[in-house]
């Protein structure tokens, strides 16, 4: 499978901080933003990654994560020239698809909890039809909404409703077959001129190839989207972070840990950034008895 992070959008929720730069390259506490998403798709075992942006802000990117090399990964970008909706990343990837099946994540989105690297991993084994996420939320009509049956069964899927027929919005992370390129293309414009991401969803879901997972309370899905929940996203960061010593998001010790790069390259990575703490988190997991934590790194 291979992997899209969407990083595009114009940003303007929140003004004057993205009036200049890409809302995916903000802080979230001491890490881009685009590291979290990025973060999803190397715990789904996904190497292979294209990052779609917009043309003033790809730059940015490519100045951050390079090739993916370092990183035992493969990153590609492209650009979406005006933001015609997600399902555009679609079609903007098509060649990078090829003939694979793809993981989305928006490059706003953050995910931390038990687990959770498990269900990514098992979701990108998919073969045929469509995965999507539902969390409980207070407030789900700023999202996409889907309905389920006692049986996880979806029943319909709107795109920020009104009125929402359940508490379950779906989170900025989808797996699909490759159908999903022919799919895109044939979605049209919403009323407020995007294709939506929720249309394509639609598709699957009446074909009977749509799977819903449920993420329980144990998963924490923050969003970003505006100054105060950008904030409190900072603020879960390093709550978690200073509480356990152990990072989120932290993409080095992902590809140390999921064997992608040696110990001698994590501490390469690491040597330019000892002044932070960042850094020498790096080197103490470049230094770690060999036993000690392992079964730490499940999510
Ligand atoms: C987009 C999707 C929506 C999804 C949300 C998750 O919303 O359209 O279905 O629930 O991302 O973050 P937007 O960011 O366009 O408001």
């Amino acid at each position: 499978m291979k992997g899209i992070i969407m990083a595009g959008g114009s940003g303007t929720r929140l003004y004057p901080l993205t009036k200049a730069i890409s809302k995916q390259i903000l802080p979230i506490y001491d890490k881009p933003m685009i590291y979290y998403p990025l973060s999803v798709l190397m715990l789904a075992g996904i190497r292979e990654i294209l990052i779609i942006s917009t043309p003033r802000d790809i730059d940015l990117f490519k100045d951050l994560l390079g090739t993916g090399r370092h990183l035992g990964i493969e990153i590609e970008y492209a650009i979406q020239d005006k933001p015609n909706g997600l399902a555009e990343a679609f079609i903007v990837g098509e060649e990078f698809i090829g003939n694979s099946s793809v993981a989305l994540v928006l490059g706003d989105n953050i995910f931390y909890g038990t687990d959770f690297g498990h269900r990514v991993q098992e979701a990108a084994s998919l073969e045929q039809g469509g995965i999507i996420f539902g969390c409980f939320v207070k407030d789900p009509s700023a999202y996409g909404v889907i309905e389920v049956d006692e049986n996880e069964k979806p029943i319909s899927i709107e795109e920020k409703p009104v009125f929402p027929k359940s508490k379950f919005a779906v989170p900025g992370l989808y797996f699909f077959d490759n159908h999903v390129v022919q799919r895109a293309k044939e979605v049209t414009p919403s009323p407020r001129g995007e294709l939506e991401i929720t249309s394509v969803i639609d598709q699957y879901l009446s074909r009977g190839e749509l799977s819903v997972k449920l993420l329980g309370r144990g998963l924490a899905w923050l969003d970003t989207g505006t100054n105060e929940s950008l904030l409190e996203a900072s603020n879960f960061v390093e709550a978690i972070q200073k509480r356990q010593g152990l990072y989120i998001a932290c993409i080095e010790e992902i590809a140390y840990r999921r064997e992608y790069i040696s110990r001698t390259q994590l501490i390469e990575l690491a040597r330019p950034l000892m002044k932070t703490d960042y850094g020498k988190y790096l080197m103490d997991i470049a230094n770690e008895e060999s036993s000690s934590v392992p079964f730490l790194f499940s999510s």
